[in-house]
């Protein structure tokens, strides 16, 4: 049976490379952070079906900016495949925390392959790089584009993608970048703008908020749907010599149609709710985003399996459902409460 180890195996990648891994016959490792609340959200189902499936799951404390704690889980787990998805990946948060930030995504990186090397294993390593590392560059960008980041997160990537290629070239490592476009979810963190505008759109739709504040709609990206981008993931380490990838769907909409079509889907006017923030407008921005990925297609096979407004679907359809749940879940505890019965102990 093989064996991955995964940083950022809590995050929306990380949940589905997991279960992408574990269907797939593989012992998974995930690394995770110690901290104060829960932060196993999108694993907790995985981690349920551990005690009665016996899946082959496990997961560890650790961080990226704690090299002792990467090494010993390398030298004790001795993987055959190494994902490095963990990052503080918010783009204008990292404007407020740059030196975190490029502690964990680009000294991290760097702690991790160091570890890799010294611990001598022959293990495959996949480094989670991304298109902001093009920032201003002028669409399609692709691997050949020159990078122009925009953002200390964006510089920051820049150098965990160097760094991989760096230690390709210079030990012969099987280490592959994918430089993937965005991809979103129902599990997409909720600050980032797709998954900010289908949740407010749930509440609002349900009553129980009234606008969403946002930023600059103007801005393009290549959004595509994230289980299939952890495939493309997988397949970068599954061929014979190492290389860097382009993954996206080939197609950018602005932050403007995203609302549009997501508040249609809803049945909601957008101009009746959306409230643009000065807040949430950043630095120095990146406008337009989009992939050409005929390299991956060619030698991967790979290929999209979810357009934009079937993403946008789905993504609208979770988050009305959650709420509604949510919001049924509070009446009956409501009505629990009423008749002297509590679920909590
Ligand atoms: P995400 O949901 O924000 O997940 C990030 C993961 O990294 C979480 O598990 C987080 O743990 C973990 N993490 C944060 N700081 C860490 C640290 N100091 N040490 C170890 N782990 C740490 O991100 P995602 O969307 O799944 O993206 C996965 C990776 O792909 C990231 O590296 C991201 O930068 C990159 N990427 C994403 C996209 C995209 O569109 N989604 C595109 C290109 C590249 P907690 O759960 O405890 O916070
Ligand atoms: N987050 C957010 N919140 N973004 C907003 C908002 C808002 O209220 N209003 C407008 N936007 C615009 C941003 O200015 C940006 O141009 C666009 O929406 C997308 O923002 P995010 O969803 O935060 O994603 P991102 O493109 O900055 O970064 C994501 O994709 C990268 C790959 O290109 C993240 O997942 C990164 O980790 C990833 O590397």
């Amino acid at each position: 049976m093989k064996k991955a180890l995964l940083t950022g195996c809590t995050g929306q990648d990380g949940s589905y490379l997991t279960e992408f891994l574990l269907a797939g016959g593989y012992e998974v490792h995930g690394i995770k952070r110690r901290s104060s609340s829960l932060n196993t959200d999108r694993i907790d189902h995985i981690y349920r079906d551990v005690h009665e499936c016996r899946t082959p799951f496990f997961l560890h404390y650790g961080d990226l900016t704690d090299a002792s704690s990467l090494a010993t889980m390398l030298h004790d787990i001795r993987p055959d495949e190494v994902y490095n998805l963990g990052a503080q990946s918010h783009v204008k948060v990292s404007f407020d925390i740059p030196e975190y930030t490029a502690d964990v995504v680009a000294t991290g990186t760097l702690r991790l392959l160091e570890a890799v090397r010294r611990t001598g294993l022959k293990c495959r390593f996949y480094q989670a790089s991304s298109s902001e590392m093009f920032g201003s560059a002028a669409p399609p960008q692709r691997e050949s584009t020159p990078f122009h980041p925009r953002s200390p997160y964006g510089c920051a990537k820049l150098f965990g993608h160097s760094i991989t290629v760096n230690y390709r070239e210079s030990y012969g490592a099987h280490a592959s970048s994918g430089i993937l476009f965005n991809h979103e979810s129902p599990r997409r963190g909720e600050t980032f703008v797709t998954r900010k505008i289908t949740r407010a759109l749930a509440r609002i739709k349900c009553g129980i908020q009234s606008k969403l504040y946002l930023g600059n709609l103007e801005a393009r990206r290549d959004w595509g749907y994230a289980p299939d981008y952890v495939r493309a993931m997988w397949l970068m380490l599954q061929q014979d010599t190492p290389d860097d990838y382009v993954v996206g769907t080939g197609e950018a909409h602005t932050v403007r149609e995203f609302v549009e079509l997501a508040f249609e889907r809803a049945g909601l006017d957008w101009k009746e709710h959306v409230v643009i923030d000065p807040a949430y407008f950043r630095p120095a921005e990146v406008d337009f985003l989009l992939a050409d990925c005929t390299k991956a297609r060619r030698e991967l096979g790979w290929e999209p399996t979810v357009t934009f407004r079937e993403l946008v679907r789905i993504m609208v359809d979770a988050d009305l459902d959650q709420v509604e749940r949510q919001i049924a879940g509070g009446l009956d505890e409501l009505r629990r409460a009423a008749a002297g019965v509590s679920t909590r102990a």
